[in-house]
């Protein structure tokens, strides 16, 4: 197809038209069988159209709802309070990991966070040609006149406690010409604060040529500059938190029938593994996420910006690293998570999902420190659970159980069905060829030639 052939099969209007013109435009361009596809869409709506019309209004060009499974891990014990975490994820074991994790550490003391700080920062990236040293010298007079220049954005948030703490010049020009960056750092209490920074950051954006400008002291040839863009970092890693769980070694006693001195130092080694070699630290960090991003999502937070955060800090001295650690020393074991992230607990979709509301009132109305910690905490408990698994009897045991559960309910097993197909696969490798072979064989009463 050449380009105009492609021009002519696209189509345009079609974020103006009606959910039900999209579903038509679609009926005739892309589906097989659109009758069924249509109302297979419409099954998916909110049955109360206020309802649904939140959730279309979320998004744009929004057909139906995509549902995931929304969960909830009792018995996670934080700075010694019991909370019962929700979590949305897609993926079968990680909510009963998550809270076998957390059962696991309530006897012994549970989960220890720290917020260690919340700092935010924006950037202004622009261009100019003039003398470097003269700009560094009017940055003190420069940065007030930002910060005067958004007091009208930043009053309401400077009552909350937050506001901008500082603006820095960073000179990049020794790496690209005439290449500068305004880079200012925000407190934003309970809000993620991507609107208020983004905000002021165009502001500035506006803010910094005029000042330039209006400089007396800047030759004519340095009046000009350029601004490239303004747009927060999702990088905050001063917005960290620490999770850290520790015993004595003897209190894990026999595990999975390991005994406790060998899981600690075998634990630690798996650690260390992905501490070294970033092919296992992706895996090992990938199961961190399991936990957060399902509190996140859960919570109605941006799990991209908390992903993106959390990879960019695992490689912060330039090798992809685990972003949990362990030891063993003097007889204790302790297990430990650096996180960054920004998370809001107030406005964006905290306010407007029916269902992140309902999280934030299961884990009691948290402030975004305490979602911070909580987080966190659940991102250490996944990465226990998935280490002790694999150190121990292996992550197949536990997944095949919940995999069994999924390949049962595409076959459509019934109660008696499922039950004997359990006991049957507890000592045998779970495949959906071998269970299709299972069900065949016990729906024709031939269970006899199946091997043993
Ligand atoms: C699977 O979703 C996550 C694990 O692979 C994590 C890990 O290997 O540590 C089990």
């Amino acid at each position: 197809m050449n380009i105009k052939e492609f021009k002519d099969k696209a189509i345009s209007g079609f974020s103006k038209l009606t959910k039900q013109e999209k579903l038509e435009w679609l009926l005739s361009n892309v589906f097989e069988n659109p009758r069924e596809v249509i109302r297979e869409f419409a099954e998916y709506w909110h049955k109360d159209e206020t309802r649904q019309k939140v959730f279309d209004e979320i998004s744009e060009n929004t057909l139906t709802n995509f549902y995931l499974p929304y969960g909830v891990a009792p018995n996670f014990l934080i700075n010694g309070k019991m909370y019962v975490v929700p979590m949305v994820i897609e993926e079968s074991s990680v909510v009963a990991a998550a809270s076998k994790a957390a059962k696991f550490w309530l006897d012994k003391g549970g989960f220890k966070t720290t917020v260690l700080s919340t700092t935010k920062i924006g950037q202004v990236h622009f261009k100019w040609s003039g003398d470097a040293a003269k700009l560094r010298a009017f940055m003190p007079e420069l940065k007030l006149s930002l910060i005067q220049g958004v007091k009208h954005l930043t009053a309401n948030m400077e009552k909350r406690g937050g506001g901008i703490l500082d603006i820095e010049l960073i000179d990049f020009t020794d790496q690209e010409e005439n290449l500068y960056q305004l880079r200012a750092s925000f407190e934003t209490c309970d809000s993620m604060g991507a609107n208020f920074i983004n905000s002021c950051l165009e502001e500035f954006g506006k803010l910094l040529p005029e000042f330039i400008r209006a400089n007396e002291a800047f030759s004519q040839s340095e009046k000009h500059s350029e601004v490239i863009m303004c747009i927060l970092s999702n990088f905050t890693p001063e917005s960290l938190v620490r999770a850290e769980v520790s015993c004595n070694v003897e209190d894990f006693g026999l595990v999975e029938g390991m005994p406790a001195e060998q899981f600690a130092e075998k634990f630690a080694q798996a650690v260390r593994i992905a501490e070294l070699d970033p092919y296992r630290a992706t895996t090992h960090n990938k199961g961190i996420f399991n936990g957060i991003d399902a509190v996140i999502l859960a919570t109605g937070n941006d799990f991209r910006a908390i992903e993106a955060c959390g990879h960019t800090y695992a490689a912060k001295d330039g090798q992809y690293r685990s972003l949990s650690h362990a030891e063993v020393k003097d007889g204790v074991f302790r297990f430990w998570l650096d996180f960054p992230m920004a998370v809001g607990t107030i406005g964006g979709l905290t306010k407007i999902h029916p269902l992140a509301k309902r999280s934030l009132e299961l884990l009691g109305q948290p402030s975004a420190k305490d979602l911070m910690q909580i987080v966190a905490a659940v991102g250490l408990a996944q990465n226990f659970g998935a280490v002790k698994a694999l150190t121990t009897s292996g992550i197949q045991k536990g997944h095949m159980k919940m995999h069994l559960n999924n390949i049962l309910a595409n076959f459509e097993a019934n109660a008696y069905e499922a039950e004997r197909a359990r006991e049957y696969f507890l000592d045998k490798v779970v495949s959906f060829a071998s269970v299709r072979e299972f069900l065949d064989k016990l729906r024709k009463g031939a269970m006899g030639q199946l091997k043993a």
